[in-house]
Formats: C-alpha cells, sequence, structure tokens
C-alpha cells in the first residue's frame, strides 16, 4: 500500500502540543481522524490570533476542505460535542455534516458514566488515579462489558434509544445509590437529554470505518490526531495510572477502522521538557523552583480541568520508549522557547535500578528507578523570534541535537510559541509540518 497519511500522537503524559502540529497539516489532509479518548483531551489552536480549545471535535474543523472524523475508538459525549459544535458556528465556523461524521460505533459517553468517574475516584481518596471526570473510564468499562453500552448509532433509532436508557439506567442507579451512598440519575431528564442530542447529532453519525477505507484505496491523505499521550496508553503506559484506550499509533487501526499500513508516516509529538497531570510515577519531576518556572512559563494548567500540571526535566528515555513504540518517524519538539533562561538543562538519558543501569524500558518500574542525568548548558535569550534552526542559541542547538542523539530520531519541528510561524523546520520529511 503507498499512503501518504500522517499519524500525530503524543510521546509523553498528554498535553505535548499534538493540536498545533494537526492544524499545521490539516491543510494537506482530506481526512483528520480522532481514534482514541474523549473529551479528557484538550487540544488547543491558535489562529489568526484567536485561541480554540476543542475536546471532542477534530483540529480540523477550523480548516474549509477537511472532513472531520471521530473514529469508533472514541469515547464519544453528545453533550460536551453540541456544546463545541454550537461554540463553533457563534464563532462563524461551519460544522455539519459536510465536513463533521460521527462514527456509528463509537461509544456514548453517558451522564451516568460522569456520576461514576467521580464516585470511583472520591470513593479512592489519596489512591485517586486523578481522572478528568469526563466519565471515560466507566465508559471504555461498559464497552468491554457490552450489554451495559449506548452506540452512537443507537441515538437514531428513539423507540429502543428510550427503553435501553430506562434499563441501564435503572442498573446504575441501583448501584449508585446501594453501593456508593450516591444520588439516583433523574432517568426522565436523561432520556429527554439524551433524546434531544441524538436528534441534533444524526445528520453527522455515519459509518465513518468504511468512509475511511475508501480513502485508503483511492489515497486520499488521512491526518490520525492522537489524543492524550503514550504513556498515558492502557496497554503500555504508567498502568493504572493511565486513560483507558489505546492512544499510541498502535491505536489507530483498530480506532479508526483502517488496515495498520494506513498508520503512514508517524509524528511524535514532544515537549523540550516532561508534564503530567494526574498521579502516577513521573522520575524526572521538579517539585520545586524549577519547576514553577516551567509551570509559570509554559502556562502548564490543564485545557480540560484548569489543574496545574506536574513539571520536571525532559524524560528522553520515556520518549525512546514511546517513540519506539509507536514507529516514529520524526519528533516535533514544542515549547523549546519555555526554557530559556535557565542556567543548566538536564536530561533524564536512562534508568538505575537497585544500582543496576536499566536495559529494557519497563512502564511499571517507574515509580522505583533513579535518573541518570546529563547536564547541559542553557541559554538566556528569549527565542520566540527566531524562525530557523540556525537562528537558535548555541545552547538551544545543541540541546535539540542531543535529543535527537539520545532518543535515535530526527527532530522535524522545533516549536517555540504557539503561533503558526512559530514552527522552525528542521529534519522533517513532510512537507507543511512546519
Ligand atoms: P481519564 O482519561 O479522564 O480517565 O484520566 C486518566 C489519566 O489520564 C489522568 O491522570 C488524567 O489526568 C490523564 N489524562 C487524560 N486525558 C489527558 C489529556 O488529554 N492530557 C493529559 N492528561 C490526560
Amino acid at each position: 500500500m503507498n499512503t501518504n497519511n500522517v499519524t500525530v500522537i503524543g510521546l509523553q503524559w498528554g498535553d505535548e502540543g499534538k493540536g498545533k502540529v494537526v492544524d499545521a497539516l490539516a491543510d494537506q489532509s482530506r481526512y483528520v481522524v480522532r481514534f482514541c479518548g474523549g473529551a479528557n483531551a484538550g487540544h488547543t489552536v491558535t489562529v489568526n490570533g484567536e485561541r480554540f480549545a476543542l475536546h471532542l471535535i477534530p483540529c480540523g474543523i477550523l480548516h474549509p476542505s477537511v472532513m472531520n472524523v471521530v473514529g469508533n475508538g472514541v469515547a464519544f459525549d453528545p453533550e460536551t460535542a453540541w456544546a463545541e459544535i454550537e461554540a463553533l458556528r457563534q464563532r462563524d465556523v461551519e460544522v455539519g455534516p459536510g465536513n463533521l461524521a460521527i462514527s456509528a460505533t463509537a461509544q456514548v459517553v453517558m451522564p451516568w458514566h460522569k456520576t461514576r468517574d467521580q464516585l470511583n475516584e472520591k470513593q479512592l481518596g489519596e489512591k485517586k488515579i486523578g481522572t478528568t471526570a469526563r466519565g471515560i473510564g466507566p465508559c471504555y468499562a461498559d464497552k468491554a462489558n457490552r450489554s451495559t453500552a449506548i452506540r452512537v448509532g443507537e441515538l437514531l433509532d428513539e423507540n429502543t434509544l428510550v427503553q435501553k436508557i430506562r434499563l441501564i439506567g435503572a442498573i446504575k442507579n441501583r448501584l449508585f445509590e446501594s453501593l456508593f451512598d450516591g444520588e439516583a440519575l433523574n432517568l426522565d431528564a436523561v432520556v429527554e437529554q439524551i433524546v434531544q442530542l441524538g436528534r441534533n447529532l444524526a445528520p453527522m453519525i455515519r459509518d465513518t470505518g468504511g468512509m475511511l477505507r475508501r480513502a485508503v484505496a483511492t489515497g486520499d491523505r488521512i491526518l490520525f490526531e492522537g489524543g492524550q499521550g503514550s504513556m498515558l496508553d492502557i496497554d503500555h503506559g504508567t498502568y493504572p495510572f493511565v486513560t483507558s484506550s489505546s492512544v499510541s499509533a498502535c491505536g489507530v487501526p483498530a480506532g479508526a477502522g483502517v488496515p495498520p499500513k494506513a498508520v503512514g508516516h508517524v509524528v511524535g509529538i514532544m515537549k523540550a521538557y516532561t508534564t503530567r497531570v494526574g498521579a502516577g510515577p513521573f522520575p524526572t519531576e521538579q517539585d520545586n523552583e524549577t519547576g514553577e518556572y516551567i509551570r509559570q512559563r509554559g502556562k502548564e494548567f490543564g485545557t480540560t480541568t484548569g489543574r496545574p500540571r506536574r513539571c520536571g526535566w525532559l524524560d528522553a528515555a520515556v520518549v525512546r520508549y514511546t517513540a519506539a513504540l509507536s514507529g516514529v518517524d520524526e519528533l516535533a519538539l514544542m515549547l523549546l522557547d519555555v526554557l530559556s533562561g535557565l542556567k543548566e538543562l538536564k536530561i533524564c538519558t536512562g534508568y538505575t535500578l537497585e544500582g543496576r543501569p536499566v536495559e529494557d524500558f519497563d512502564p511499571a518500574q517507574l515509580g522505583n528507578v533513579e535518573c541518570q542525568w546529563e547536564t547541559l548548558p542553557g541559554w538566556s535569550e528569549e527565542i520566540t523570534d527566531c524562525r530557523r534552526f540556525e537562528d537558535l542559541p548555541a545552547g538551544a542547538q545543541a540541546y535539540v541535537t542531543r535529543v535527537e542523539e539520545v532518543t535515535g530520531c530526527p527532530v522535524g519541528l522545533i516549536s517555540v510559541g504557539p503561533g503558526r510561524e512559530q514552527s522552525l523546520p528542521h529534519h522533517t520529511q513532510i512537507e507543511g509540518l512546519a
């Protein structure tokens, strides 16, 4: 198969800046496809100085000739989706069946999933995962359970939908009341809300897998837009402190309904440092002045929840692992400008465990390892106005080169600010990436 498709995925714990890269590539793509996660994602794109925060609708929505697809692997929250569609329309962005297709086989996030997410976390207390409370885990749990799940296509058949909501809703309410001491949901209100949302969204509900396989056959470019980051992958991340779907490039075929070869050229997005939201191991975390410096300069507060993100030095061992997992062809190194002003920069290049070097990266051991550090000189200049690699101070150039060496992947683009013009092409093989 000859494909010019591109897959964009996060290589850390999410929030790497995927939205900006997807936005840049969307112009040359016919389809932009979400294949994992749901409204837990938060992609921010800035176009002509206007900031758009999208959670469920693919980033290609800002490009008139793109068909945006919410794939079958997504946990689809109709309430959030409709609110986003309305907000976009208010800002004169057209959204309809001509540019948005929602998979009939995606899972519906129901109100009880959000309630359950919150109740779970409350019960776990200190041991909680720190989820985004968007109902993601409980929705995918019902997907695996099958009999208590509702798929998007079922929104189209009102009679059956109402029966199903009442049946499943009654089961959920019994659980909330008896196990969690929680309040029962008002099922009349749930029926009314979901039926109305189904009517609103009906024109956009389709067999997206068939549509994408036709595109694969004709060679129209598809851009797969990852959510979260590979260290949050349900199988390959820091389990149980992960999200509930396959968020690496391995999740593309199953989550979009395309053959594995359709994944195409894989661009791995990484920050020049590391952040994480929620609980779980984070070996390079800097819970100190350095972390605070990065948080303030990088505006490291959650797009979805507003939570301050945990910040730390670049963990290149993580990136080496996640890049290998997804077969990354090139890296996009984001937020390099945030590191300006630090005298010295540290990179974690590997780990030791009980004094011995760790050969194979094992996410399950991440809470027990010691970092092997390398220290590089920093740079004092602001670099947000640099437009070419050669414009960067020597320290920044050396940092980029070291990232390539340690991860074993070329850096395709370097980002020094949120604007489209603040992307410096480096070793990219994709036209239009920067
Ligand atoms: P959930 O996906 O809401 O269940 O949350 C599980 C974990 O993944 C929590 O630590 C969240 O903070 C994290 N998470 C989920 N989505 C994102 C994201 O888009 N960016 C960063 N972290 C995320």
